[in-house]
């Protein structure tokens, strides 16, 4: 039961819908775009003056797996213009608009983090050019980092165009950077106000630290497998790839961890799985929360650097991140800063470089930096410093040993070099063919002979290629 309700947007006006859960917000947005309910029994009108569009919190998971980013956001361009090559241009300008690498274009939505495949969900919206944009908890299924990335770009496209948005949101902050006006729905009636509700981060939800030893993220009989592709006949590819099978491990407050293991061992998809990106089979992952606003986990996969904004300094992109895990504290910004880059093996003379014009791997060491200013629980790293010459890499890996002891971080690091887990982890943990077959205290690596085949496979190989372990 809901209304009598009487909203009005003006063109180009930004309105947050707010108010407790059942109170009608996503039922009242979504009339504004799509056919009611065929169970809803509505009287009065529903008028749109134009185009609506409609980015959802399941947007990302909505789009199509089968086909690749830039052939679906090409069927919504062609949509708008007749003119193929008008059509290719809107999608690359769309990309570059919302920080999008161009090559997202070419791969699957299932390959991308949650935050580019929001940010494609929003593309999608974008290129039907609506007059009004309905969003609908569009960042709720984020981390608050990632969130804060897709508001920053759903901010700057709406500044660029002259269209109206109808948000739902729970997070008076979005609601806050967003919007101009707030109406709160609350038993069924529509309350109108002006101005928004600035987050207050003496409300956000606090948690106490955890005490050491208490677990931080565990994957409890977790397996994830891919059946082959199958031929038109269905008898070809009748394998099943395995990336892990049967993995529990937990990870305590405190501990730094290694995972190892040679290429195809399981180790990306243990990270895809912690980090929500993909879901297990059989088994559960769980995440301790994180304190206050700062998010349980953030992950670096190897190619990170990549994903950072394009346009926005590095100071930015950091402050961005900082203020996620530090709000309270504005005074020691530029403190934190330097720090943080120091962290990385980068000066503070990059502050106000853009990514563009930062070497691949200078990239890659801002976007680490990126996420221990957001002050995590977790910090999950796939291959994260793999691209690194090897001095800087172990210079980095101590040095980040040593902000994560400070800052109370926890590590979990996945690689396939021993010399890189030496510095950085007190455990190690050896996966092959998706199983577990080591883990015990990091002084294993350096006992000759010791741990399983795989571990002395990996151990030879590094051998070979460095003379010595330390
Ligand atoms: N999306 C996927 N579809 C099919 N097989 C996959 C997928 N992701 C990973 N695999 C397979 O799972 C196994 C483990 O891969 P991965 O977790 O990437 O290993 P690692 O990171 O240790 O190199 C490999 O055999 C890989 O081919
Ligand atoms: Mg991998």
């Amino acid at each position: 039961m809901l209304g009598p309700l009487d909203l009005a947007l003006a063109p180009g006006e930004r309105v947050a819908l707010v108010g407790p859960s059942g109170a009608g917000k996503t039922l009242t947005a979504r009339l504004a775009c799509l056919p009611p309910p065929a169970d809803l029994r509505l009287e009065g009108t529903v008028a749109v003056d134009g185009r609506t569009g409609l980015l959802a919190q399941e947007s990302a998971t909505a789009l199509d797996p089968g086909s690749t980013v830039g052939r679906q956001l090409g069927l919504v361009a062609r949509t708008r213009t007749a003119d193929r090559g008008a059509a290719r241009r809107a999608v690359v300008a769309v990309l570059d608009e919302l920080g999008l690498d161009p090559a997202v274009a070419r791969r699957h939505p299932t390959v991308l983090s949650g935050g580019q495949r929001q940010r494609v969900a929003l593309a999608l919206a974008l290129l039907a050019e609506p007059d009004l944009l309905v969003a609908d908890e569009p960042t709720s299924a984020l981390d608050p980092v990632t969130a804060a990335e897709v508001v920053a770009a759903l901010r700057r496209a709406l500044d660029a165009r002259r269209a109206a948005l109808l948000l739902v949101t729970h997070d008076p902050g979005v609601a806050a950077v967003l919007c101009d006006r707030v109406v709160r729905l609350a038993d069924g009636r529509a309350h109108q106000g002006t101005g928004t509700a600035a987050p207050d981060p003496r409300t956000a939800a606090r948690t106490v630290p955890l005490a050491p030893g208490e677990p931080v993220l565990t994957w409890a009989g977790v397996t994830r497998t891919w059946r082959a592709p199958g031929g038109p006949d269905g008898r070809r590819g009748r394998g099943t790839t395995v990336g892990v099978r049967d993995v529990s491990l937990e990870v305590r407050a405190g501990e730094h961890v290694a995972v190892l293991g040679a290429s195809g061992a399981g180790k990306s998809t243990l990270v895809r799985l912690a980090a929500a990106r993909d879901r297990p089979e059989v088994g559960s992952v769980q995440v301790a929360p994180g304190t206050g606003r700062a998010p349980a986990l953030q992950s670096v996969p190897q190619d990170a650097g990549g994903s950072l904004t394009p346009w926005r300094t590095v100071r930015q992109l950091l402050v961005e991140a900082l203020r996620v895990g530090h709000p309270d504290d504005p005074d020691h910004e530029d403190v934190r800063l330097v720090e943080l880059l120091s962290v990385v093996n980068l000066g503070h003379d990059l502050l106000d470089r853009r990514p563009g014009t930062l070497s691949g791997g200078q990239r890659q060491r801002v976007a680490i930096a990126r996420a221990l200013a957001a002050a995590p629980r977790v910090l999950l790293g796939d291959e994260m410093l793999s691209a690194l010459d090897a001095p800087t890499r172990g210079a980095v890996a101590e040095a980040l040993r040593a902000h994560a002891d400070a800052a109370g971080t926890t590590l979990v690091v996945c690689t396939h070099d021993l010399d890189v887990a030496a510095r950085l982890a007190d455990r190690v943990v050896v996966l092959a063919d998706g199983r577990v077959v080591d883990d015990g205290p990091i002084a294993l690596l350096a006992t000759d002979g010791a741990g399983s085949a795989a571990l002395r496979a990996l151990r030879e190989a590094s051998g070979r290629r460095t003379g010595a372990l330390r």
